[in-house]
């Protein structure tokens, strides 16, 4: 561990302009009244109040959207006007990025370095090539039998409600508005508890760019609560989710209860990253690092199965673990760090509490395991050697920076072992030799596999998992078809 930082207070110069909920193109408390407190995971302190919505502002919102959707400007805009709108948004995302970016450091605790140097510019990104899909989505013409016209059309779904985490809460917007806006839907996204600033102030964006009233509306809340009213709501089209397995189940659930929305779903992972011995060996070390410690190690892709050669895995730990030492964890508004604060407490606490279930089902602690400071919700960057694939930190979503390593003996068995999980979202695999990197490529069963390289992300390239880790694509032309119907007109000539 180097010398950790004692994070610096709230930098005073980030006004937090935004609290309320956006409704129908305006800012407005919750129907209850109530708020919510958002936290600075550095520090702990309470940095704004927001207002809490719940089922009475989802009705509102819904109302809004349905009208947006039916009637008015949107629902006469041409395509190509609409993604004119989206590359106004992103102008403005990219006209006040610094802003932005610390507002998500304070919000999340991640880097200043990482939301200036990853979040933003994906998500900047992502509304640019959303923007220009506007107008390029079109239907087929078919030759059925007989005297007949026969053509489809791709329409939008309708009111598309939106919830999403807070490990990446501006790219998770993006992600979700993109395609969304971009095929002429209406929607109602539910930020994170954790993190509601940054959505709040690109609505402002929206606004400012010139989406109509009602087209975009943004409900803070809780999860059972707002989240629940969306999912089970029975004028909501669509629901689209990312978060955990465990809340996916309940949407797909509420779904089939109301109204069959359309629902797509971006879950949890145990993703494998395998590294052969003939690997390019730094490049391993460092891409195995970074797959699992980017972001606090809150990510979906997490590499969090480690899996390393026998014959090299010893020189490796003890490489990963020279890295772990060496990480600057503190304050993220200081431009050298490299680790924050997790989000939350109740993170915070949820990883220390696998730190213990691994030292107690006997996994080897190398480095690392305990908290930072005792200020904020840091905790060292943690390496398990000797661990097993039965045990409880080896299946189970960590979502911390806690590193799982475990030996293997050839292809064969390690592919056996990275498909023994429930998940199936991301792979990766570490070698010189094409003919490994396509075994594991082709046998490895999740939704995106990585060839020496990691968490290498691009608003083009499709993104969501296999088994329980997902349903649908996000990302590229794949995440259009979860935001349209297929209209097909038969025409007798
Ligand atoms: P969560 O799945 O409870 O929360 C994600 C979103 O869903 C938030 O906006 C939350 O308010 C909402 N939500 C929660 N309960 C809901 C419900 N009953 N109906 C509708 N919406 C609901 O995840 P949480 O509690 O923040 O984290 C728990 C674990 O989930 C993490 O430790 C991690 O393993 C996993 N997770 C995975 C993410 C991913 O990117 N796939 C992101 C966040 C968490
Ligand atoms: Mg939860």
């Amino acid at each position: 561990m180097s010398t950790a930082t004692i994070p610096a207070p709230v930098k005073s110069d980030i006004k937090i302009k935004y609290t309320k909920l956006l409704i129908d193109g305006e800012w407005v408390d919750a129907v209850g009244g109530r708020t919510f407190e958002a936290i600075n995971p550095a520090t702990g302190d309470v940095i704004a109040h927001v207002a809490e919505g719940d089922e009475p502002d989802v009705d509102k919102a819904v109302k809004a959207a349905r009208k947006a959707f039916e009637s008015g400007p949107w629902q006469k805009m041409s395509a190509s006007e609409r993604g004119r709108l989206m590359f106004k948004l992103a102008d403005l995302i990219e006209k006040h990025k610094e802003e932005l970016a610390a507002l998500e450091t304070l919000d999340n605790g991640k880097p200043i370095r990482d939301s200036l140097n990853a979040d933003l510019p994906l998500t900047i990104a992502c509304y640019r090539y959303y923007a220009g899909w506007a107008d390029k989505m079109h239907g087929k013409t078919i030759p059925i039998n007989g005297p007949f016209f026969c053509y489809t059309k791709h329409e939008p779904i309708g009111v598309c409600g939106q919830i999403i985490p807070w490990n990446f809460p501006l790219l998770m917007q993006a992600w979700k508005w993109g395609p969304a806006l971009a095929m002429g839907n209406t929607v109602i996204l539910k930020p994170a508890e954790q993190t509601p600033l940054t959505a709040l102030y690109v609505g402002q964006l929206a606004l400012d760019a010139g989406f109509p009233p009602g087209v975009i509306n943004i409900i803070p809340g809780m999860g059972p609560t707002a989240g629940g009213a969306i999912a089970k709501h029975m004028d909501v089209d669509k629901v689209a989710f990312t978060g955990s397995t465990e809340v996916g189940k309940l949407i797909m659930e509420a779904a089939a209860k109301s109204n069959l929305k359309r629902v797509s779903l971006e879950l949890g992972g145990k993703s494998p990253n395998i590294v052969f011995a003939d690997a390019d060996a730094d490049a391993a070390i460092q891409g195995a690092y970074f797959a699992l410690f980017f972001n606090q190690g809150q990510c979906c892709c997490a590499g969090s199965r480690l899996y390393v050669e026998e014959s090299i895995k010893d020189q490796f730990v003890e490489k990963l673990t020279g890295i772990a030492k060496s990480r600057r964890v503190g304050d993220p508004f200081d431009m050298k760090t490299h680790q924050g604060p997790q989000v939350s407490r109740e993170q915070f606490d949820r990883v220390m509490n696998y730190i213990d279930i691994g030292n107690k089902q006997g996994a080897k602690l190398v480095t690392g395991g305990s908290r930072v400071g005792d200020r904020g919700f840091f905790i060292e960057p943690t390496v398990f050697d000797g661990v097993r694939d039965d045990m409880t930190i080896a299946q189970e979503e960590i979502f911390g920076p806690v590193m799982c390593v475990m030996p293997f003996k050839d292809i064969d068995d390690v592919v056996q072992r990275a498909n023994n999980s429930i998940y199936g979202l991301a792979a990766a695999v570490w070698t010189k030799d094409i003919t490994k990197a396509h075994a594991i490529a082709n046998r490895v069963r999740a939704g995106t596999v990585w060839v020496n390289c990691y968490d290498v992300f691009d608003a083009a390239a499709p993104f969501g998992g296999f088994k329980q880790s997902g349903i649908g694509r996000e990302l590229g032309e794949y995440a259009l078809e979860h935001y349209t119907e297929v209209k097909t007109v038969t025409v007798k000539l």
